[in-house]
Parts: C-alpha cells; structure tokens; sequence
C-alpha cells in the first residue's frame, strides 16, 4: 500500500493534479486516450479546481479524455449534492472537453435504471476488457470507497460493473462502480484530507477489509495520497 503523506490539503490537491496530469499523458501515449473515473465528495473539489487552471490544464490533451464517475448520488445534475455538478462546476465548464466524452450517471433516473444505462455506457467506451486508466476514490469516516459501503450488497457485487444501492444510513439511493471494476483498472489513487479519516486511515493500513481496503487491483497499489491530518489523526 504505498502511501503519500502531504504537509496539508493545498499540498494534497497539487500532488492529485500533478498525478492527474501524468496519468493523463501516460495513457494518451500509449492508447490515444485517458479514461477516468472521478471521485464525489468535498475532498477532490480543490484538486479538479486545480487541475483547471494553469500550469495543469494546458498540460492535459482534453479532447482525447473520458470522463465516468466512480459513484453519485440519485439526485438530479443540478442538485447541491450532485457528484456531476461538483465535477461540472470545478473542473469540466473550465477545460475543452468534448461534452460527448463526458458520461454522467443519470441521477435522474430511477436508480436501477441509471445503473444499466450507465452500465452500457461504460461497456460502449471501455470495451471488452473493461480497464479504466484511473480510478480517483475519496474514502469516507466509516471506511466506504464509492458507494460501497460497509455490509452493503453492493460490496459483494461480482458480475456487475454498476448497481444501485440503497444505503441504510444515508437513507438515499447512489449508483455505484463495483469492486471488480474499480479493481481492473490501470491505476487507482485515493485522496484523502482531514483527521476525521485518522482511524479509518489506520483501520486499512493495518489490513481491515473496510470496503476501501478491498481495493487491490490485480496491478499492485493502489496509491493513497493523504494529508498529514489524515495520516496523523492531527489538525
Ligand atoms: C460520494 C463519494 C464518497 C466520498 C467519501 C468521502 O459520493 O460521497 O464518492 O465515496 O469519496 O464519502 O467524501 P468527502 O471527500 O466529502 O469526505
């Protein structure tokens, strides 16, 4: 588990953009396109605001990226709790990206039809083989990645790439990449900031199979970039 410890959050945030960038290239060198999976949440927001503005931006060749969702909630896209309108409103209205590339789950939608469009979607663009070249994750207090969280079906999902999933404790509908395709994917990083995430942190650290520690891909990683709070349990 190989584990960046930023000085704090602004740090965290340059470190994403920085990563994002090289993936970025990495990917359009080799296969003439990037296809990533963006994470939701409040904690990736100073990054994609990053990664909007120079020097990252111009370093990024947009017309050749995908962007999918590692997770949303069923909301519509302009809804405060839209992962889509996070992502739209801090990185995607600012960057060239051709808007056919960009591939939102349907918040809209009944749950479990938001899940097969999405599903189709992703099979349309990633084919066969199914590989994102990034997964970005954020992990939750209770150790959930996604919107996989713990004792959930969800997390057991096997042939399924998407499924919808009541989550008790929210008392809310998301829709939600599964193990096996997060996992598939070429690289996977977490970011995560606060000392709220201390213990969830520590909990997979020491190996615990909280839903964010039962991500291993098949490739070796992932890559956890943290700030110093989240590594230390200090503000
Ligand atoms: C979501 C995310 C979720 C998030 C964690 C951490 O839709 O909420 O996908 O998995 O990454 O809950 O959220 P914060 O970054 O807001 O702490």
């Amino acid at each position: 588990m190989k584990v960046g410890i930023c000085a704090d959050a602004a740090g965290l945030a340059r470190a994403v953009a920085e990563r994002f960038v090289a993936l970025a290239g990495e990917a359009v060198a080799a296969r003439g396109r990037f296809v990533v999976a963006l994470a939701g949440g409040r904690t990736p927001r100073a990054a994609y605001a990053l990664l909007a503005t120079d020097p990252f931006a111009s370093r990024v060749d947009w017309a050749r990226v995908h962007v999918f969702w590692g997770d949303e909630r069923c909301v519509p896209p302009d809804h405060p709790e839209s992962n889509y309108r996070m992502a739209r409103e801090t990185l995607l209205d600012q960057v060239p990206i051709p808007p056919a590339r960009v591939h939102p789950i349907q918040g809209d939608l009944p749950p479990a039809r938001a899940a097969v469009a999405y599903e189709e979607e992703l099979g349309a663009v990633l084919g066969p083989e199914g590989r994102f070249d990034l997964v970005l994750l954020g992990m939750g207090s209770d150790g959930h990645t996604a919107s996989l969280f713990p004792g959930t079906p969800a997390l057991e999902e096997r042939d399924r790439a998407v499924v919808a999933v009541y989550v008790e404790r929210l008392r809310a509908w998301r829709v939600t990449l599964t193990l096996p395709t997060i996992n598939a994917a070429r690289h996977i990083l977490f970011v995560v900031s606060g000392a709220e995430k201390a213990r969830a942190l520590a909990r997979v650290r020491a190996g615990e199979p909280l839903p964010a520690g039962r991500v291993r891909p098949a490739g070796g990683g992932p890559t956890w970039l943290v700030d110093r709070a989240a590594a230390e349990g200090t503000a």
